[in-house]
């Protein structure tokens, strides 16, 4: 992980009125910004500031990918811009199902986007204008956790993969790999002694702070926060300066199966 405590994202003055949280429509927690929409979903805006915002999380995601790219050359043809999202809503307090909570630690993973071994790196930054830090718990190192849950995975269904595919319910098909990293997200969530006992490390990234991380591979839980920016970005394993670090490699290797 890489923390960056005075790289802030600055907000134009006319931009300060989307840190009020109930321009998150209903009860989503995120607004979502698909790369190259021009606007923004699930908002309580009106169709002209939802445009606005949308060119705030734009450039924002312009310079993540700056970011990115300056810190790892290497990467530079190879990121996919994924999604992005701005989370205006504190994160304590609200209720949320064991699966779907942040605040356990996790690692991530997706049921509707398999990465078939892809890595998921995602920027974050905190923009919360009262100073109130983002708080995170950040967990074991990433085969440690996969030793203790590989073995209670369980195969899914033949044939399971295709169907999710042909009725649309998965962007593309389903590997082994998503497999394995959709049964390491849940157990770890609906694990009470795991949330209890893992190791874990506070990390409290302050407002104006910026920080990057696979989250795919680093065991993290949100525990309290609000008004952050997220990039996502995907990244073939092979494009990776030490392949054998990647979740795909480390659970290929402990399954002795290939995976995607
Ligand atoms: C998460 O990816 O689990 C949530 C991170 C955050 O919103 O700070
Ligand atoms: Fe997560």
């Amino acid at each position: 992980m890489l923390l960056l405590p005075k790289l802030e994202f600055r907000l134009q003055p006319s931009e300060a009125g989307f840190l009020d949280p109930s321009i998150a429509a209903g009860d989503r927690k995120n607004i979502s910004l698909d790369p190259g929409a021009t606007t923004c979903d699930a908002t309580a805006l009106e169709p002209g500031q939802a445009e606005r915002l949308a060119a705030m999380m734009r450039r924002f995601s312009d310079q993540a990918m700056a970011l990115v790219e300056g810190l790892a050359p290497p990467y530079v043809g190879h990121l996919e811009r994924a999604r992005t999202s701005f989370r205006p809503v504190e994160i304590a307090g609200r209720t949320y199902s064991p699966r779907h909570d942040d605040r356990r630690l996790h690692v991530d993973a997706f049921p509707t986007r398999p990465m078939r071994g892809r890595r998921i790196l995602r920027v974050f930054s905190n923009i919360a204008r009262d100073g109130a830090a983002r708080d995170w718990r950040v967990g074991e190192p990433f085969a440690a956790f996969a030793e203790q849950f590989v073995p209670r995975v369980r195969r899914p269904f033949p044939g399971s993969a295709f169907v999710l595919q042909a009725l649309s319910l998965t962007k593309g098909r389903r590997s082994g790999y998503d497999e394995i990293m959709l049964s390491l997200h849940d157990q770890a969530k609906l694990d009470e002694a795991y949330q209890a006992d893992a190791p874990k490390t506070p990390v409290a990234f302050p407002a104006g702070a910026t920080w990057l991380c696979f989250t795919d591979q680093v065991l993290h839980a949100a525990l309290s926060g609000h008004s952050a920016l997220e990039q996502t970005f995907h990244l073939p394993v092979e494009a990776m300066a030490r392949p054998e670090r990647s979740p795909l490699k480390v659970l290929e290797k402990m399954t002795g199966r290939v995976l995607a």
